[in-house]
Protein backbone atom coordinates (compact mmCIF):
# COMPACT_ATOMS: atom_id res chain seq x y z
CA UNK A 1 0.00 0.00 0.00
CA UNK A 2 1.35 3.40 -0.85
CA UNK A 3 1.49 5.98 1.91
CA UNK A 4 -2.28 8.02 1.99
CA UNK A 5 -1.98 11.62 2.03
CA UNK A 6 -3.83 13.39 5.39
CA UNK A 7 -3.30 16.71 4.82
CA UNK A 8 -0.66 18.46 2.73
CA UNK A 9 2.63 17.48 3.31
CA UNK A 10 1.52 15.23 6.14
CA UNK A 11 1.39 11.13 5.41
CA UNK A 12 0.10 7.74 6.91
CA UNK A 13 2.99 5.51 6.51
CA UNK A 14 2.35 2.77 9.16
CA UNK A 15 1.33 -0.57 8.74
CA UNK A 16 -1.70 -2.84 8.95
CA UNK A 17 -1.16 -6.54 10.89
CA UNK A 18 -4.39 -8.34 9.31
CA UNK A 19 -3.15 -11.29 11.64
CA UNK A 20 -2.89 -10.07 15.04
CA UNK A 21 -5.11 -12.44 17.11
CA UNK A 22 -5.03 -10.79 21.22
CA UNK A 23 -3.90 -7.80 22.26
CA UNK A 24 -2.41 -6.82 25.86
CA UNK A 25 -2.42 -10.60 26.48
CA UNK A 26 -4.89 -13.37 26.03
CA UNK A 27 -7.81 -11.14 27.37
CA UNK A 28 -8.37 -8.71 24.70
CA UNK A 29 -8.61 -11.03 21.38
CA UNK A 30 -8.70 -8.85 18.08
CA UNK A 31 -11.02 -10.62 15.76
CA UNK A 32 -10.04 -8.31 13.07
CA UNK A 33 -6.37 -7.97 13.49
CA UNK A 34 -5.39 -3.78 14.15
CA UNK A 35 -3.56 -1.26 12.25
CA UNK A 36 -0.16 0.79 13.92
CA UNK A 37 -0.55 4.36 12.35
CA UNK A 38 2.50 5.85 12.21
CA UNK A 39 2.86 9.91 10.32
CA UNK A 40 5.40 11.58 8.25
CA UNK A 41 5.40 14.95 8.32
CA UNK A 42 6.95 16.79 5.40
CA UNK A 43 8.22 20.44 6.34
CA UNK A 44 11.46 22.36 6.46
CA UNK A 45 11.95 19.54 9.36
CA UNK A 46 10.79 16.65 8.41
CA UNK A 47 9.51 14.88 11.23
CA UNK A 48 7.80 11.04 12.03
CA UNK A 49 5.39 10.82 14.81
CA UNK A 50 5.03 7.67 16.34
CA UNK A 51 6.36 4.44 14.21
CA UNK A 52 5.37 0.80 14.21
CA UNK A 53 5.86 -2.55 16.19
CA UNK A 54 9.03 -4.02 15.29
CA UNK A 55 8.07 -6.73 12.75
CA UNK A 56 6.40 -4.16 10.79
CA UNK A 57 9.93 -1.94 10.51
CA UNK A 58 10.49 -2.48 6.90
CA UNK A 59 7.09 -2.09 5.44
CA UNK A 60 6.82 1.47 7.61
CA UNK A 61 10.41 2.61 6.39
CA UNK A 62 9.38 1.31 2.47
CA UNK A 63 6.52 4.08 2.77
CA UNK A 64 8.82 6.54 4.38
CA UNK A 65 10.66 6.17 1.27
CA UNK A 66 8.22 6.74 -1.29
CA UNK A 67 7.81 10.45 -0.04
CA UNK A 68 11.96 11.11 0.90
CA UNK A 69 15.04 9.59 2.09
CA UNK A 70 14.48 8.42 5.85
CA UNK A 71 17.81 9.63 6.62
CA UNK A 72 15.44 13.47 6.29
CA UNK A 73 13.88 12.69 9.39
CA UNK A 74 14.71 15.47 11.49
CA UNK A 75 12.73 14.54 14.26
CA UNK A 76 10.62 11.74 15.95
CA UNK A 77 7.68 12.41 18.25
CA UNK A 78 7.09 9.61 20.46
CA UNK A 79 3.60 9.88 22.24
CA UNK A 80 4.00 6.49 23.92
CA UNK A 81 6.52 4.11 24.52
CA UNK A 82 4.22 0.88 24.14
CA UNK A 83 6.75 -1.37 21.69
CA UNK A 84 3.82 -1.68 19.14
CA UNK A 85 4.28 2.36 18.83
CA UNK A 86 8.33 2.33 19.17
CA UNK A 87 9.70 -1.83 18.10
CA UNK A 88 10.75 0.12 15.02
CA UNK A 89 12.57 3.14 16.49
CA UNK A 90 16.03 0.94 16.13
CA UNK A 91 15.73 0.92 12.61
CA UNK A 92 14.79 4.57 11.87
CA UNK A 93 17.14 5.46 14.34
CA UNK A 94 19.78 2.95 12.26
CA UNK A 95 18.79 5.13 9.13
CA UNK A 96 18.74 8.93 10.67
CA UNK A 97 20.81 8.61 13.40
CA UNK A 98 20.94 12.26 14.11
CA UNK A 99 16.95 12.60 14.46
CA UNK A 100 16.02 13.96 17.99
CA UNK A 101 13.24 12.40 19.72
CA UNK A 102 10.59 13.80 21.49
CA UNK A 103 8.71 12.81 24.07
CA UNK A 104 7.33 12.96 27.74
CA UNK A 105 10.47 12.53 30.39
CA UNK A 106 8.52 8.98 31.50
CA UNK A 107 8.44 8.24 28.25
CA UNK A 108 12.34 9.38 27.82
CA UNK A 109 12.94 6.76 30.92
CA UNK A 110 11.19 4.02 29.40
CA UNK A 111 13.06 4.52 26.06
CA UNK A 112 16.28 4.02 27.20
CA UNK A 113 15.49 1.01 29.16
CA UNK A 114 14.03 -0.74 25.92
CA UNK A 115 16.40 0.22 23.39
CA UNK A 116 19.86 1.33 25.12
CA UNK A 117 20.15 3.57 22.13
CA UNK A 118 23.06 6.78 22.57
CA UNK A 119 19.95 9.14 21.04
CA UNK A 120 19.24 12.29 21.48
CA UNK A 121 16.30 13.45 23.60
CA UNK A 122 14.40 16.42 24.13
CA UNK A 123 11.75 16.44 26.82
CA UNK A 124 8.26 18.13 26.26
CA UNK A 125 4.99 19.01 28.85
CA UNK A 126 1.98 19.91 28.20
CA UNK A 127 2.22 23.88 26.15
CA UNK A 128 5.57 22.95 24.81
CA UNK A 129 5.58 23.80 21.16
CA UNK A 130 7.94 22.60 18.26
CA UNK A 131 8.17 24.35 15.28
CA UNK A 132 8.48 22.39 11.77
CA UNK A 133 8.67 25.78 9.35
CA UNK A 134 5.16 26.35 7.69
CA UNK A 135 3.70 23.94 10.64
CA UNK A 136 4.02 24.14 14.97
CA UNK A 137 2.94 20.97 16.86
CA UNK A 138 2.03 21.49 20.35
CA UNK A 139 1.77 18.75 22.81
CA UNK A 140 -0.78 17.45 25.63
CA UNK A 141 0.50 15.10 28.65
CA UNK A 142 -2.25 12.43 28.98
CA UNK A 143 -0.45 10.43 31.67
CA UNK A 144 -2.59 6.94 32.09
CA UNK A 145 -4.33 7.59 28.91
CA UNK A 146 -3.53 5.02 28.76
CA UNK A 147 -0.14 4.62 30.15
CA UNK A 148 1.61 7.18 32.59
CA UNK A 149 3.91 8.11 29.57
CA UNK A 150 1.47 8.95 26.94
CA UNK A 151 0.71 12.33 25.18
CA UNK A 152 -1.16 13.59 22.64
CA UNK A 153 0.21 15.56 19.44
CA UNK A 154 -1.32 18.59 17.98
CA UNK A 155 -0.69 19.84 14.74
CA UNK A 156 -1.74 23.62 15.06
CA UNK A 157 -2.25 24.73 11.61
CA UNK A 158 -4.05 21.41 9.91
CA UNK A 159 -6.10 21.13 13.40
CA UNK A 160 -4.96 17.74 13.36
CA UNK A 161 -4.86 15.79 16.95
CA UNK A 162 -2.71 12.78 16.85
CA UNK A 163 -3.54 11.29 20.21
CA UNK A 164 -1.90 7.97 19.91
CA UNK A 165 -4.08 5.07 21.21
CA UNK A 166 -6.87 7.28 22.70
CA UNK A 167 -10.06 7.44 20.03
CA UNK A 168 -8.21 4.01 18.02
CA UNK A 169 -9.93 1.02 17.00
CA UNK A 170 -8.55 -2.63 16.78
CA UNK A 171 -9.62 -2.64 12.95
CA UNK A 172 -7.20 -4.09 10.00
CA UNK A 173 -9.03 -2.25 7.20
CA UNK A 174 -7.53 -1.42 3.28
CA UNK A 175 -8.88 1.76 4.33
CA UNK A 176 -7.58 4.70 6.45
CA UNK A 177 -10.22 6.67 7.16
CA UNK A 178 -13.65 6.98 8.70
CA UNK A 179 -15.62 7.89 5.87
CA UNK A 180 -14.09 4.93 3.82
CA UNK A 181 -15.44 2.05 6.72
CA UNK A 182 -18.95 1.24 7.65
CA UNK A 183 -19.83 3.24 10.92
CA UNK A 184 -21.44 0.24 12.62
CA UNK A 185 -18.02 -1.53 12.03
CA UNK A 186 -15.59 1.16 13.38
CA UNK A 187 -17.74 2.34 16.12
CA UNK A 188 -18.25 -1.58 17.61
CA UNK A 189 -14.55 -1.80 17.63
CA UNK A 190 -14.31 1.78 18.83
CA UNK A 191 -16.25 0.51 21.97
CA UNK A 192 -14.60 -3.05 22.28
CA UNK A 193 -11.12 -0.50 22.45
CA UNK A 194 -12.39 1.62 24.91
CA UNK A 195 -14.13 -1.56 26.83
CA UNK A 196 -11.15 -3.41 27.13
CA UNK A 197 -8.33 -0.72 27.62
CA UNK A 198 -9.67 2.58 28.92
CA UNK A 199 -13.36 1.64 30.50
CA UNK A 200 -11.13 1.71 34.03
CA UNK A 201 -9.67 4.75 33.54
CA UNK A 202 -13.19 6.62 32.89
CA UNK A 203 -12.16 9.36 35.29
CA UNK A 204 -9.17 10.51 33.78
CA UNK A 205 -10.82 10.48 30.07
CA UNK A 206 -13.29 12.75 31.29
CA UNK A 207 -11.14 15.28 32.69
CA UNK A 208 -8.84 14.93 29.64
CA UNK A 209 -11.77 15.61 27.52
CA UNK A 210 -12.42 18.79 29.41
CA UNK A 211 -9.16 19.70 29.41
CA UNK A 212 -8.89 19.42 25.81
CA UNK A 213 -12.25 21.00 25.34
CA UNK A 214 -10.97 23.78 27.60
CA UNK A 215 -8.36 24.71 25.18
CA UNK A 216 -10.76 25.85 22.81
CA UNK A 217 -8.21 24.29 20.35
CA UNK A 218 -10.33 23.49 16.60
CA UNK A 219 -9.96 19.77 15.89
CA UNK A 220 -10.68 19.18 12.03
CA UNK A 221 -9.26 15.30 12.16
CA UNK A 222 -8.00 12.87 15.00
CA UNK A 223 -5.50 10.52 13.90
CA UNK A 224 -4.99 7.64 16.46
CA UNK A 225 -2.45 5.34 16.28
CA UNK A 226 -5.01 2.20 15.63
CA UNK A 227 -7.29 1.62 13.36
CA UNK A 228 -8.83 4.44 11.04
CA UNK A 229 -8.64 8.33 11.02
CA UNK A 230 -11.39 10.26 11.93
CA UNK A 231 -11.66 12.75 8.91
CA UNK A 232 -15.42 12.82 8.64
CA UNK A 233 -16.97 13.24 11.76
CA UNK A 234 -14.31 13.51 14.60
CA UNK A 235 -16.95 14.88 16.96
CA UNK A 236 -18.36 11.25 16.85
CA UNK A 237 -15.86 9.64 19.02
CA UNK A 238 -15.35 12.92 21.19
CA UNK A 239 -18.69 12.29 22.01
CA UNK A 240 -18.66 8.25 22.17
CA UNK A 241 -15.75 8.32 24.81
CA UNK A 242 -17.56 11.15 26.40
CA UNK A 243 -20.83 8.90 27.46
CA UNK A 244 -18.64 5.92 27.83
CA UNK A 245 -15.96 7.85 30.56
CA UNK A 246 -19.22 9.51 32.38
CA UNK A 247 -20.85 6.06 32.98
CA UNK A 248 -24.27 6.77 30.23
CA UNK A 249 -26.26 3.26 30.15
CA UNK A 250 -29.35 2.07 28.35
CA UNK A 251 -31.98 0.10 29.47
CA UNK A 252 -29.87 -2.80 28.89
CA UNK A 253 -29.19 -5.81 30.80
CA UNK A 254 -26.07 -8.56 30.16
CA UNK A 255 -26.92 -12.12 31.50
CA UNK A 256 -23.36 -13.51 31.82
CA UNK A 257 -23.85 -17.13 33.51
CA UNK A 258 -22.93 -20.79 32.97
CA UNK A 259 -24.18 -24.17 33.84
CA UNK A 260 -23.37 -27.90 35.15
CA UNK A 261 -26.44 -29.86 34.18
CA UNK A 262 -28.80 -27.43 32.64
CA UNK A 263 -30.69 -25.79 35.71
CA UNK A 264 -28.88 -22.61 35.77
CA UNK A 265 -29.30 -22.43 31.63
CA UNK A 266 -32.94 -22.84 32.05
CA UNK A 267 -33.66 -20.23 34.85
CA UNK A 268 -31.01 -17.56 32.49
CA UNK A 269 -33.54 -17.99 29.78
CA UNK A 270 -36.27 -17.14 31.94
CA UNK A 271 -34.77 -14.25 33.30
CA UNK A 272 -33.88 -12.87 29.77
CA UNK A 273 -37.77 -13.61 28.94
CA UNK A 274 -39.13 -11.48 31.99
CA UNK A 275 -36.67 -9.28 31.46
CA UNK A 276 -37.61 -8.48 27.62
CA UNK A 277 -41.50 -8.61 28.55
CA UNK A 278 -40.67 -5.30 30.09
CA UNK A 279 -38.92 -3.80 26.61
CA UNK A 280 -35.32 -4.53 28.20
CA UNK A 281 -32.77 -5.05 25.94
CA UNK A 282 -31.60 -8.17 27.21
CA UNK A 283 -28.56 -10.55 25.94
CA UNK A 284 -27.72 -13.61 26.95
CA UNK A 285 -23.90 -14.96 27.02
CA UNK A 286 -22.75 -18.41 28.39
CA UNK A 287 -19.41 -17.62 29.45
CA UNK A 288 -17.39 -20.89 28.54
CA UNK A 289 -18.17 -20.04 25.21
CA UNK A 290 -17.46 -16.64 24.76
CA UNK A 291 -14.33 -14.03 24.79
CA UNK A 292 -14.15 -11.65 28.08
CA UNK A 293 -13.75 -9.06 25.71
CA UNK A 294 -17.12 -9.52 23.74
CA UNK A 295 -18.53 -9.51 27.29
CA UNK A 296 -16.52 -6.33 28.43
CA UNK A 297 -18.15 -4.94 25.16
CA UNK A 298 -21.71 -5.69 25.84
CA UNK A 299 -21.34 -4.37 29.32
CA UNK A 300 -20.30 -0.69 28.24
CA UNK A 301 -23.48 0.45 28.12
CA UNK A 302 -25.22 -1.95 29.72
CA UNK A 303 -27.49 -0.68 32.93
CA UNK A 304 -27.76 -4.30 34.69
CA UNK A 305 -25.50 -7.18 34.93
CA UNK A 306 -26.91 -10.23 36.00
CA UNK A 307 -24.59 -13.13 36.90
CA UNK A 308 -25.65 -16.99 37.06
CA UNK A 309 -24.12 -20.26 38.26
CA UNK A 310 -24.63 -23.26 40.27
CA UNK A 311 -23.38 -23.71 43.76
CA UNK A 312 -20.15 -25.99 43.75
CA UNK A 313 -18.29 -26.65 46.51
CA UNK A 314 -20.16 -24.05 48.14
CA UNK A 315 -19.10 -21.37 45.47
CA UNK A 316 -19.79 -20.23 41.98
CA UNK A 317 -18.29 -22.52 39.24
CA UNK A 318 -14.37 -20.88 38.33
CA UNK A 319 -15.22 -20.73 35.19
CA UNK A 320 -16.62 -17.51 36.20
CA UNK A 321 -13.67 -16.54 38.61
CA UNK A 322 -11.88 -15.11 35.40
CA UNK A 323 -14.55 -12.66 34.69
CA UNK A 324 -15.77 -11.49 38.37
CA UNK A 325 -11.67 -10.72 38.75
CA UNK A 326 -11.57 -8.45 35.40
CA UNK A 327 -14.65 -6.89 36.23
CA UNK A 328 -13.46 -6.47 39.54
CA UNK A 329 -10.31 -3.93 37.53
CA UNK A 330 -12.99 -2.54 35.35
CA UNK A 331 -14.68 -0.72 38.05
CA UNK A 332 -17.85 0.11 36.15
CA UNK A 333 -19.39 3.40 37.21
CA UNK A 334 -23.10 4.11 37.91
CA UNK A 335 -24.22 -0.31 37.44
CA UNK A 336 -26.46 -2.48 38.76
CA UNK A 337 -25.87 -6.33 39.64
CA UNK A 338 -27.90 -9.31 40.71
CA UNK A 339 -26.71 -13.10 41.23
CA UNK A 340 -28.65 -16.56 40.43
CA UNK A 341 -28.81 -20.07 40.55
CA UNK A 342 -29.92 -22.96 41.20
CA UNK A 343 -27.91 -25.56 44.21
CA UNK A 344 -28.47 -29.17 45.58
CA UNK A 345 -26.65 -30.39 49.05
CA UNK A 346 -25.83 -26.46 49.66
CA UNK A 347 -25.93 -23.16 48.72
CA UNK A 348 -23.64 -20.46 48.15
CA UNK A 349 -22.72 -19.42 44.26
CA UNK A 350 -25.10 -16.35 44.91
CA UNK A 351 -23.89 -15.33 47.70
CA UNK A 352 -20.16 -15.48 46.46
CA UNK A 353 -20.99 -13.77 43.52
CA UNK A 354 -22.86 -10.98 44.92
CA UNK A 355 -19.85 -10.09 47.40
CA UNK A 356 -17.87 -10.19 44.18
CA UNK A 357 -20.68 -7.97 42.57
CA UNK A 358 -20.30 -5.55 45.20
CA UNK A 359 -16.40 -5.70 45.62
CA UNK A 360 -16.49 -4.37 42.00
CA UNK A 361 -18.60 -1.54 42.38
CA UNK A 362 -22.09 -2.49 40.87
CA UNK A 363 -25.32 -1.68 43.33
CA UNK A 364 -27.16 -4.80 44.02
CA UNK A 365 -30.84 -4.17 42.16
CA UNK A 366 -32.66 -7.15 44.53
CA UNK A 367 -32.42 -10.43 46.42
CA UNK A 368 -30.58 -13.03 44.28
CA UNK A 369 -32.18 -15.63 43.14
CA UNK A 370 -31.66 -19.47 44.06
CA UNK A 371 -33.48 -22.56 43.00
CA UNK A 372 -33.42 -26.63 44.04
CA UNK A 373 -32.31 -28.77 41.84
CA UNK A 374 -34.19 -28.90 38.48
CA UNK A 375 -36.71 -26.00 37.82
CA UNK A 376 -40.37 -26.70 37.05
CA UNK A 377 -42.99 -24.48 35.25
CA UNK A 378 -43.34 -22.70 38.55
CA UNK A 379 -39.90 -22.30 39.10
CA UNK A 380 -39.43 -20.98 35.42
CA UNK A 381 -42.24 -18.58 36.28
CA UNK A 382 -40.63 -17.13 39.49
CA UNK A 383 -37.28 -16.76 37.46
CA UNK A 384 -39.44 -14.23 34.83
CA UNK A 385 -40.76 -12.72 37.32
CA UNK A 386 -37.31 -12.04 38.86
CA UNK A 387 -36.71 -10.47 35.42
CA UNK A 388 -39.41 -8.21 35.68
CA UNK A 389 -38.65 -6.94 38.80
CA UNK A 390 -35.01 -6.42 37.32
CA UNK A 391 -36.25 -4.84 34.78
CA UNK A 392 -38.38 -2.14 36.58
CA UNK A 393 -34.84 -1.26 38.28
CA UNK A 394 -33.47 -0.88 35.37
CA UNK A 395 -35.50 1.45 33.69
CA UNK A 396 -35.53 3.61 37.40
CA UNK A 397 -33.14 6.65 36.78
CA UNK A 398 -29.80 5.88 38.70
FE1 LIG B 1 -0.51 1.43 24.43
FE2 LIG B 1 -1.11 0.88 21.15
O1 LIG B 1 -0.11 0.85 22.72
Amino acid sequence: MEPVLLKEGIYWVGAIDWDMQYFHGPVYKTHRGTTYNSYLIVDEKVTLVDAVYAPFAGEMVERIRKIIDPARIDYIVVNHLETDHTGALPEVMKLAPKAKIFCTARCKAGLEKHYYGNWDYEVVKTGSELALGRRTLSFIEAPMLHWPDSMFTYVQEDALLMPNDAFGQHLASAFRFDDEVETDLIMEEASRYYANILYPLSKLVLKKLDEVAGLGIPISMIAPSHGVIWRKNPGRIIEAYRRWASGEWLPRAVVVYDTMWGSTAAMARSIIEGLAAEKVDARLVKISIRDLNHIFTELLEARLLVVGSPTVNRSHLSVLSPFLDELTGLKPVNRLGAAFGSYGWSRGAVKAMEGKLEAAGLTLAGEGLELLWVPDEAGLESCREWGRVLARKVKEQG
